[in-house]
């Protein structure tokens, strides 16, 4: 499909923002990627247009029945000014299997890539310069025909926004504090809990704001039968360090398959660490503390990268980690991630795409 061309005015884009305050998700660049679906057309008109509104119908179907899905990736600007992505097929292909689960149209993922990439073109000024700073990519799918009856909906909108970014928490790569909530569940075995859909997001906040209110970062949530399983962080997989052993929750259905998480146990394969993809009980994990056998605990994502945490917080107690400071592994996984994803090093498992 051709990519249509509808470009801001030199002249009339936008001043670039100061690379060392860029928050998260606050500042858009000149130009969007989108794409229309119709049941009888299919996918049609891919096109670059000036960022900006959309008119939508107030009964369109995503205000009311969310049928809205996302992805997350990053465009990082290497020493040599080259322009990296870190595996957008990944993202496009779990974005797909997030669509058959909502009932949606799957991407035609050609032409998604081939847009991501003619919009990143235009919008290339926008990749941050400064260490820490990355250009952010949010492709999102929505509901867009207007009805109030329950089932799919036969008109959609697909989506490409881009936002420079700076570390998604304040505290940058500095460990963050856990709550461990035993109150609220994410997710059932059998629900949504895989798919990267707006309502997951929706159904956290509400743990998010009690646990930030007390000082928590994030909340980190349990199975929904138990609530003794570890699923995964507010917007991160999590890994636990039991002694030479490196722990993580295993993709049950009900937790996100993150792309961060699989480049991460793919590193850890090749460094010959002994991984282990399991059910772990938050009791497993507090214990192994008292002994002195958990060295460390640290988070995995688009967003997050690697997130080294500090301490857990579970039934009134206070869990302190490797003495609240950011652990060896989690440091050796972050300098290999992100020197492959700058360009910095050799990249042996062609996760990274050069525009
Ligand atoms: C990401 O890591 O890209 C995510 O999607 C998390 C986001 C909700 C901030």
């Amino acid at each position: 499909m051709d990519i249509r061309m509808e470009t801001v005015p030199p002249a009339q884009r936008k001043a670039k923002p100061d690379e060392k305050s860029l928050g998260f998700g606050r500042i858009f660049t000149d130009h969007m990627f989108v794409m229309a679906y119709t049941a009888d057309r299919g996918w049609h008109d891919p096109h670059i247009r000036p960022y900006g509104h959309f008119s939508l119908d107030p009964a369109a179907m995503v205000l009311h029945y969310g049928q809205a899905i996302f992805e997350g990736l990053k465009a990082y600007r290497g020493e040599d000014n080259g322009i990296r992505l870190f595996r957008p097929q990944a993202n496009l292909e779990r974005m797909n299997r997030s669509a058959t689960r909502m009932c949606m149209p799957t991407l035609p993922l050609d032409t998604a890539l081939a847009g991501l990439q003619v919009l990143l073109k235009v919008d290339s000024d926008w990749v941050p310069r400064a260490q820490g700073a990355t250009l952010y990519i949010r492709p999102t799918m929505v509901a867009t025909e207007a009805g109030l009856g329950v089932r799919p909906a036969k008109e959609y909108l697909f989506f490409i926004i881009l936002s420079p970014v700076g570390a998604y928490y304040p505290e940058g790569f500095n460990p963050v504090k856990i709550f461990v909530t035993d109150t609220y569940v994410r997710a059932v075995a059998g629900g949504v809990g895989e798919a990267k859909t707006a309502g997951n997001y929706a159904a956290s906040i509400m743990a998010a704001v009690e646990a930030q209110k007390q000082g928590f970062t994030q909340v980190l949530w349990l199975d929904a039968r138990e609530r003794r399983y570890v699923e995964e962080v507010g917007t991160m997989n999590i890994f636990f360090v039991l002694g030479d052993r490196v722990v993580t929750p295993p993709l049950s259905g009900s937790i996100l398959p993150g792309i961060t998480r699989e480049s991460v146990l793919q590193l850890l394969g090749d460094w010959g660490l002994a991984v282990e993809e399991r059910p772990i009980t938050i009791d497993e994990v507090l214990a192994a503390n008292q002994r002195g056998e958990l060295r460390e605990v640290f988070g995995t994502g688009t967003a997050a990268v690697i997130s080294p945490v500090g301490s857990l917080h579970y039934k009134g107690q206070d869990c302190l980690i490797n003495g609240g400071k950011t652990g060896e592994l989690a440091q050796r996984l972050f300098n290999e991630l992100t020197a492959i994803q700058y360009g910095r090093k050799a990249d042996p498992h062609q996760w990274v795409l050069r525009l």
